[in-house]
């Protein structure tokens, strides 16, 4: 599985009134082939626009992001990205909107057989058969989301890129979506990195926990997660390490806000 590299990163954004802000500054994180990582940290410290520069969505200022030890330079399709906001189009079906994240990466309007089935296998995986024809608004907040992913599963990217994907939903279909993520992610083996508000979904899903300081974004301590996977396969949640690492997160992050 291929490995995402931010090296020395620098990013800028004009402000509307003209002026430079430093959105992050010497960003360096290496996220190993097949590892789930998580990055946390407070409102406005550049985790989007990490992932967005990763995704090839937005241009950087200086340092490089590398993809398998190549330097990156614009989309690429081994990765995809499950967005902060899922950005359904209400007008399409289910599954023509999942069939959007072939058809944009392929360039083209049709799909082929193999693809049409692939859409199909995909909605399957999440949890989706039987609701193919049914229009965004016919939903749930928690099926809407899982349409995100799907569209982002369909391109079977070995880097899936996501931003706060569960921040919209309730407690428990949130914690029924991180178990089907972790299931999904046993099987499909890619390299992930997760942006996420919430200290205890970092801590469950992930590998590390990387966690940001204020604006301008920059790294301020890496945690790593030993508890075994999968770890719905047990209270993962409630063991003495668990609670250690939320601990330590916390005020690391508390100084932050
Ligand atoms: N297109 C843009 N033009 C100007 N400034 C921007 C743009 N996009 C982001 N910024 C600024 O860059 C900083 C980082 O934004 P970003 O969206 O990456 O933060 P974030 O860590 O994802 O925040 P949140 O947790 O609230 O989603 C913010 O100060 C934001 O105002
Ligand atoms: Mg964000």
């Amino acid at each position: 599985m291929p490995e995402l590299e931010f090296v020395n990163v620098r990013k800028s954004y004009k402000s509307p009134t003209g002026e430079n802000l430093l959105a992050l500054a010497d960003f360096s994180l290496k996220v190993d082939g097949g590892r789930f990582v998580s990055v946390v940290g407070p409102s406005g410290c550049g985790k989007t626009t990490l992932l967005r520069m990763a995704a090839g969505l937005v241009p950087w200022d200086g340092g490089e992001i590398r993809l398998d030890g190549d330097q990156l330079t614009g989309p690429s399709p081994k990765m995809s990205m499950v967005f902060q906001a899922i950005g359904l189009m209400p007008w399409k079906s289910v599954q023509s909107n999942v069939a959007l994240g072939i058809q944009l990466q392929a360039h083209r309007r049709n799909l082929t057989a193999q693809e049409t089935d692939l859409v199909g296998a995909t909605l399957a995986m999440v949890g989706l058969k039987g609701f193919e024809h049914y229009y965004p608004y016919q939903l749930s907040g928690g099926m809407q989301q899982r349409v995100g992913l799907a569209r982002a599963l369909v391109r079977q990217p070995e880097i899936l890129l996501m931003d706060e994907p569960f921040g919209a939903l309730d407690a428990q279909t949130r914690a029924v979506l991180q178990d089907e993520l972790l299931s999904l992610w046993g099987r499909v083996k890619s390299t992930v990195l997760f942006i996420t508000h919430d200290l205890d979904e970092a801590i469950y899903l992930s590998d590390l926990v990387v966690i940001m300081g204020r604006r301008p974004g920059r790294i301020k301590q890496v945690l790593e997660v030993k508890l075994p996977h999968p770890r719905y396969s047990y209270d993962a949640r409630a063991e003495a390490g668990f609670a250690h690492l939320r601990s330590i997160a916390w005020q690391s992050i508390k100084e932050e806000l």
